[in-house]
């Protein structure tokens, strides 16, 4: 069942009906300003972190779901109703939300009265802009109210919302007109106030919750409303609003817009007040407003919005013979690739936005598919991640987005995360060709009396595993690797020790982890991202280097093979107690995904058959109709060696959940090794918009990839397997979109930017005749063509490069040209 249609032609993913089987949400703002809305307009919204900057409030797992949000109340002689249908929840006679790149058009229609909401967040500009526009469409002159709503959080959200006994106590606002300042510690700590206006005049206000929706009701019945008048309150502590209440009157056919702006200020120290030492100084606030207050201003940012996502969305486009794979590629998985790059996994409907900054390995990751949209940012990203890094190559876990440095509450040592650096610094070289990024100075820990050059930040990420490997030549285990809730250095056996921080006494002499677990994962991993960092040691003219670091990855692919292959796949790892994990000799938990995609793709024991070895027992035993599994049996029980992952029941998240993310693995993998159908086989599995005719079942956007799907163990614990099967978790913030967005367009569609050039080696499903793509790429257009005349998956029979042959599938690259015709032909 579908919940709305795609409207390729303006980007739009059109919701018709506002009971969707979760609140479907989207993003705005790109740069430091950032609003989550659903299609009802929950959410909220926030400047730079999620948690230190939290402008609005909003309810995580509330009952009802989704409270809190912007919304805008229409009192029509006592019917009480919302353009979003929530929270009044008053049957509308028409209903759209309309999510588009970087804003939401809602529009509701009841009893003749229309207003369509468009909210969105202009290009440098810290605030929320909404436009309303209400349209009398029935036949009799008409006197109605409407009522405007947001609700401050006390900017810490975290604090928010546990330390009331101080909170009911601080909350202030100041009202100059049609603006309703948010002032809370501005005149102590902070510099930095938020304000909600709109351009025209009003007939009265609300700031004070308590006065505007009354102690005993709702979001959905508020006082004020049903009283059908403002009472002017004035929050003095409490929970401090902003609430503008007009009248307003429309003839038949007659239209009234108003513009309304969200913003944050931070001021100056020495400027923040006006001369009574006071008032606010409102002098950026009011610019911000001017800047947005007429429906023509309004509708120029618009525009630019709109030019700035062409601009973006342009770089690559392709015309496959499926639309659907159309439509994820030239817009929404890249949409999500800008989403996730920004916020990594912070502030989603199921990331409070409280608990978690900016991932190293997720960040990492999150450059990969983002990285050819706007470099520069991918280069600045790399760059403050590099800077939490350690000299010996260990790095922090996480980062806060503000302040930039590493949270010690987390701490480090998980295994994988210095890797991943030398992923996305490749990435950014083999976009630009500019190399000289390793060049840069970069910190550690913050530190730039201690900054080394980004080269160096690789190599001691490459020989952070190198210097740890445990007694299989094969990386330590460390807290955790890529898969957070493999713990096996925890044996937690108490409530309330979380499997990533927390390490057990037993290991506390070994430096606080097993230095027997090992990582079949982190090895495979090695393996894969090492040889990007030998290939630019050899760019460097670093031979001795380089050969020293090829020595490295050539032992540890022969550690794999000897200690690490089950016979027709890779096992996952060594436990604490030396058992293995992962394998046939296992009850539980015999096949892992983690580790085959990496290890096909570095060509691991390929002589002897692997690859496709693995990829057929992947295929029997993971892939379902909703995705790939990511172990097999589920744990069924709490293996105390394991950790986390046995903790959840199985189906779920990293317990035989299909969790999307590693699924993009195997899609590379199988394209990787020439099995085209196959890779796209189980990329439509999971791919949104494929999964759009049975979002009754998946639940979660159609648009965007979640980190997780129910998988095919769902419910067996309680005697209902298959219960969940197919159920989406935790849209929007996942690696899965990055990598999802290699796997189709580098692996499949084969479009792949190398040190060297733009490399074209399609491996797609063998019925295809072929498709076009259009790449911007180091400053030249290439326009190419893909012909499968003999409908194979794989292969370049021949490529032609405006006319001539070309030996190979990488298109020479010549300084100045800014246009090459591809034609590859498969054969
Ligand atoms: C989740 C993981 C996540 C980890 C760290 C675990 O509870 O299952 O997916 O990576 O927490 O936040
Ligand atoms: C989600 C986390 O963001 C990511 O870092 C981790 O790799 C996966 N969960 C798998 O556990």
């Amino acid at each position: 069942m579908k919940f709305g249609y795609f409207d390729d032609a303006n980007r739009e993913y059109v919701i018709t009906t506002p009971r969707t089987p979760y609140p479907w949400i989207n993003y705005l703002g790109t740069q430091g300003f950032f609003s989550l809305i659903s299609n009802t307009a929950g959410g909220y919204s926030f400047y730079k972190d999620a948690r230190l900057r939290r402008i609005t409030r909003y309810r995580y797992n509330n009952v009802p779901i989704d409270m809190g949000g912007r919304y805008f109340y229409i009192n029509d002689n006592g019917i009480i109703w919302n353009p979003g249908w929530s929270p009044v929840k008053t049957e509308l006679d028409e209903y759209e939300c309309r999510h588009g790149m970087g804003y939401t058009k809602i529009t509701g229609k009841k009893n003749g009265i229309k207003a369509q909401v468009t909210f969105f967040v202009p290009q440098d500009f810290d605030g929320e802009v909404q436009q309303v526009v209400l349209t009398n469409e029935g036949s009799f002159e008409n006197t109605f109210s409407l009522f405007s709503f947001a609700e401050w959080c006390l900017w810490d959200a975290q604090d928010d919302s546990n330390n009331f006994q101080r909170n009911f106590s601080t909350g202030r606002v100041e009202v100059d007109g049609s603006v309703l300042y948010h002032k809370t510690e501005y005149r102590d700590r902070r510099n930095h106030f938020a304000f909600y206006s709109v351009n025209d005049t009003i007939d009265g206000y609300d700031t004070d919750r308590d006065s505007f929706i009354g102690l005993y009701n709702g979001f959905n019945n508020p006082e004020a409303v049903l009283a059908d008048k403002a009472t002017n309150s004035f929050a003095d502590g409490w929970a401090p609003i902003a609430s503008h209440f007009k009248k307003i009157t429309l003839k038949p056919g007659e239209s009234k817009t108003l513009v309304f702006v969200l913003g944050y200020v931070e001021m100056p120290v020495d400027q923040k007040f006006e001369a009574d030492g006071k008032t606010i100084n409102k002098v950026k606030a009011k610019a911000m407003i001017e800047k947005y207050d007429t429906p023509e201003k309004f509708e120029a940012g618009m525009k630019e919005l709109k030019a700035y996502w062409d601009k973006l969305l342009g770089i690559f486009t392709v015309t496959t013979p499926d639309d659907k794979v159309d439509r994820m590629v030239n817009i929404w998985n890249q949409y999500q690739c800008m989403v996730t790059f920004n916020l990594s996994r912070s502030a989603s409907y199921f990331e409070s936005g409280i608990g978690r900054g900016m991932g190293f390995r997720d960040s990492n990751q999150d450059v990969l598919g983002f990285v050819h949209q706007i470099p520069d940012r991918a280069k600045e990203r790399i760059i403050d991640i590099a800077s939490t890094q350690f000299p010996d190559g260990g790095c922090y876990h996480q980062y806060s987005p503000l302040t930039k440095k590493g949270n010690a509450d987390i701490g480090g040592d998980f295994s994988d995360d210095p890797l991943w650096l030398i992923l996305s610094v490749s990435a950014y070289i083999k976009e630009t060709g500019d190399w000289s990024i390793l060049d840069v100075m970069t910190p550690y820990d913050n530190d730039m009396s201690v900054a080394q050059p980004m080269l160096e930040h690789l190599k001691v990420s490459f020989y952070r595993i190198v210097n740890n490997l445990g007694p299989h030549g094969l990386p330590l285990a460390m807290r955790a690797d890529w898969n957070d809730c493999i713990n096996l250095s925890c044996f937690s056996d108490t409530p309330g020790e979380s499997f990533q921080t927390y390490t057990n006494p037993k290991f506390a002499a070994e430096g606080g982890y097993s230095k027997i677990a090992e990582s079949v994962m982190v090895a495979a991993l090695f393996t894969y991202a090492g040889p990007n960092y030998v290939e630019i040691l050899k760019h460097l003219g670093k031979d001795d280097e380089a050969a020293k670091a090829q020595e490295e990855i050539d032992k540890m692919k022969k550690n794999i093979m000897e200690s690490a292959w089950d016979g027709d796949w890779f096992f996952r790892e060594y436990d604490a107690n030396g058992e293995k994990m992962g394998s046939k000799e296992c009850e539980e938990g015999q096949i892992f995904i983690e580790p085959q995609g990496f290890a096909i793709m570095s060509d691991v024991g390929k002589d002897q058959g692997t690859d496709l070895k693995t990829l057929a027992a992947i295929d029997e035993r993971l892939n379902t109709k909703f995705g790939l599994v990511l172990n097999n049996p589920a744990y069924t029980k709490y293996y105390i060696q394991y950790g986390e992952i046995s903790t959840y029941p199985g189906g779920y998240k990293e317990n035989a959940g299909i969790f999307t993310h590693n699924n993009a693995w195997i899609i590379c993998a199988a394209a990787y090794a020439g099995q085209g159908d196959q890779a796209f086989k189980y990329y439509s599995e999971i791919a949104p918009a494929f999964t759009e005719e049975t979002s009754d079942i998946h639940k979660t956007e159609p648009y965007v990839y979640g980190q997780m799907i129910g998988g095919k163990d769902a419910g067996a614990d309680i005697g209902q397997t298959g219960k969940n099967f197919g159920q989406g978790k935790n849209s929007w913030l996942t690696g899965t979109a990055a990598w999802n967005m290699v796997a189709i367009s580098q692996y499949i569609l084969g479009v792949q930017p190398d040190f060297d050039g733009l490399k074209v080696d399609p491996s797609i499903p063998h019925d295809g005749d072929g498709f076009t793509a259009t790449r911007k790429f180091r400053g030249a257009t290439y326009n190419i063509t893909i012909k499968n005349p003999n409908h194979v998956c794989k292969g370049v029979a021949s490529m032609e490069v405006d006319g001539a042959k070309v030996d190979g599938c990488i298109i020479p690259y010549t300084e100045g040209k800014t246009e090459y015709n591809v034609v590859v032909t498969l054969g």
